[in-house]
């Protein structure tokens, strides 16, 4: 269901997944920090997870919170994933309606959203970037359908996976306010924030009550295996959020690497300064063979290879996995997500060779 490379796959192919260089997820390329592993054995595996995941909290609250900006706990979701939380909000704002609701979602992205209100049963609405203007939304026009259409939830992803479009807060606020005058909920998935080379203050959005941000701690902490997500939205919306979760959906192992994760605080300028570098060489080497990669402001690039497919079989026969964005409705292009520098030396090394052959 997700782009990467799957066991069947695998199996099907004789590959190991030790063997690969997986470049289809877009995690921090310097591996996760050190102290999480001390911290996870802290645990004590025979006792239950903390439900309400306090100590987590209140760490992300002291870590987002400054001497003029207070973010209390009350205000703070954790999430087994921040895939976990689209799927209890689908359930709390579409499912639970009689018509079960409506959702609008500014493709093409992340395939989580629409599998989730599909599962809530929910009308989707699409509102499709425009590929000939760098994959620009036309926000006027998303304002209108908001307005017409009165949608439940509003999802954005900010930067986007796969664009790497990455709005600005006046574009965020004609969504927000379209949002609030038809009575919804704007989602603003922040899972590639943390490698945004200028990032604005979104944390300003949250003093909008009909906004909720979600930013997933597996990506900016390369601890994807731990399931680990967190939700910034008004006290109501944590609590309906909070009825629906199962107890113990975030496992203690989760919650203790996760405070450790965030007391590093060196860890992510070292996480972004080796993105930065990593991904400046990979776009220059793939531009000089000619290969069109539109401006992305996370920590992956498209690249418009032609047969996305053709490519990506090409290349994990080198043993590289990209992803090819078929599913999202971009067969000419592969998402490579930036991996440390050498390994994105191998990578340009590859595609220069299959861009050979392919000719
Ligand atoms: C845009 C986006 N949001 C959320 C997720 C899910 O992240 P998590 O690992 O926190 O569930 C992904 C995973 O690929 C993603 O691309």
């Amino acid at each position: 269901m997700h782009g990467n490379i799957g066991p069947t796959e695998l199996r099907a192919l004789g590959l190991k997944r030790e063997d690969l260089l997986d470049f289809s997820a877009s995690i921090s390329p310097i591996g996760p920090p050190e102290g999480v592993w001390n911290a996870m054995r802290s645990v004590d595996l025979s006792s239950y997870p903390d439900p309400e995941c306090l100590e987590l909290r209140e760490t992300i609250c002291r870590h987002l919170s400054t001497s003029s900006r207070q973010i209390s706990i009350g205000r703070v979701f954790v999430g087994n994933g921040s895939t976990e939380i689209f799927h209890l909000l689908t359930r709390v704002y579409l499912a639970g309606r009689p018509d079960n609701g409506i959702a609008l979602l500014m493709t093409p992205t992340y395939g989580e959203y629409d599998g989730a209100c599909r599962l809530a049963g929910a009308k989707i609405l699409n509102l499709v970037a425009d590929a000939a203007k760098d994959f620009s939304w036309d926000l006027g026009a998303a304002a209108k359908l908001i307005s017409e259409n009165k949608p439940n939830i509003v999802i954005i992803c900010n930067p986007n996976n796969p664009t790497g479009v990455y709005l600005d807060p006046q574009e965020i606020e004609i969504l927000a306010d379209a949002t609030r005058d038809a009575g919804g909920l704007l989602v603003v998935d922040e899972a590639y924030l943390a490698f945004v080379a200028e990032p604005w203050d979104s944390l300003a959005l949250m003093d909008r009550p009909e906004v909720m941000l979600v930013r997933s701690m597996t990506k900016d902490y390369a601890q994807t295996a731990l399931r680990l997500g967190y939700a910034l939205a008004s006290e109501e919306v944590v609590t309906r959020l909070r009825a629906f979760q199962p107890d113990w959906s975030v496992n203690s192992l989760a919650q203790k690497a996760g405070v450790s994760a965030l007391e590093d605080t060196e860890y992510l300028p070292r996480a972004r300064e080796a993105v930065f570098s990593a991904k400046d060489f990979l776009s220059g080497e793939l531009k000089s063979i000619g290969l069109e990669i539109p401006n992305s402001e996370a920590n992956f690039i498209l690249v418009k290879v032609g047969d996305a497919a053709k490519w990506r079989s090409l290349l994990l026969a080198k043993g590289l996995v990209v992803r090819d964005c078929t599913s999202f409705g971009l067969p000419e292009f592969i998402r490579v997500g930036i991996r440390p520098l050498s390994d994105c030396q191998r990578l340009a090394t590859a595609m220069t060779q299959v861009s050979e052959t392919v000719r």
